[in-house]
């Protein structure tokens, strides 16, 4: 039988951990000889998405042009995992209409341990203005309203969020 495709769509705040459980997701996955695709927001917009900036309108096109690669892949067989921030709920619900088995996880931690993790010294530059546009400080992030899974990154380990989502897949059939 057809490998069952998917895309795994995680939704959060900068520095909620996307990337990192994307990461670990996708190397699991390997392990287990899914064929495995992933399509990290930041990877993205350096070629993809190159030249969108941060404006609504620039986040949607690049939230549906993801939406569009990795639906290609997905009805293919292969289980996609997306890490975009992908601040809009209408585009998301969009996408969880238009594509194959489009799973959303919404990885959540709150803005204040986000913003204490400052991965990227993102947040230090929000605050004082110099980056324009930030989502959770100067730009809205809206909520998953009925999320396939929430990997609550504030509370488990990378390896328990990592764990979730493998669990959800095989209680889902993958
Ligand atoms: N349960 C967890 N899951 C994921 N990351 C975690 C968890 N607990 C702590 N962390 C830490 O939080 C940070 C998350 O950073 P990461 O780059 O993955 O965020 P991101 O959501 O991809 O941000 P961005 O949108 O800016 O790319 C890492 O330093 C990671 O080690
Ligand atoms: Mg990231």
């Amino acid at each position: 039988m057809k490998q069952r495709g998917a895309i795994l769509w995680l939704t959060g705040l900068s520095g909620a951990g996307k990337t990192t459980i994307a990461q670990n997701v996708a190397q699991e996955l390997q392990k287990r000889n899914y064929p495995t695709e992933l399509l990290d927001g930041d990877i993205v917009r350096t070629h993809l998405s190159q030249g969108l900036g941060f404006s609504k309108q620039d986040r949607d096109i690049n939230m549906r042009r993801i939406g569009f690669v990795a639906n290609l892949l997905s009805r293919n067989g292969i289980i996609v995992i997306a890490a975009v921030i992908s601040p809009y709920r209408q585009v998301r619900e969009e996408l969880k209409q238009t594509t194959t088995n489009f799973i959303e996880i919404y990885v959540r931690a709150s803005l204040a341990v986000c913003e204490s993790r400052d991965v990227k010294g993102l947040y230090a530059k929000a605050r004082t203005g110099e980056i324009k546009n930030f989502t959770g400080i100067s730009d809205p992030y809206e909520e998953p309203t009925n999320p396939e899974i929430i990997c609550q990154t504030d509370q488990f380990t990378v390896e328990e969020c990592v764990s979730q989502i493998l669990h959800y897949l095989e209680t889902q059939g993958f």
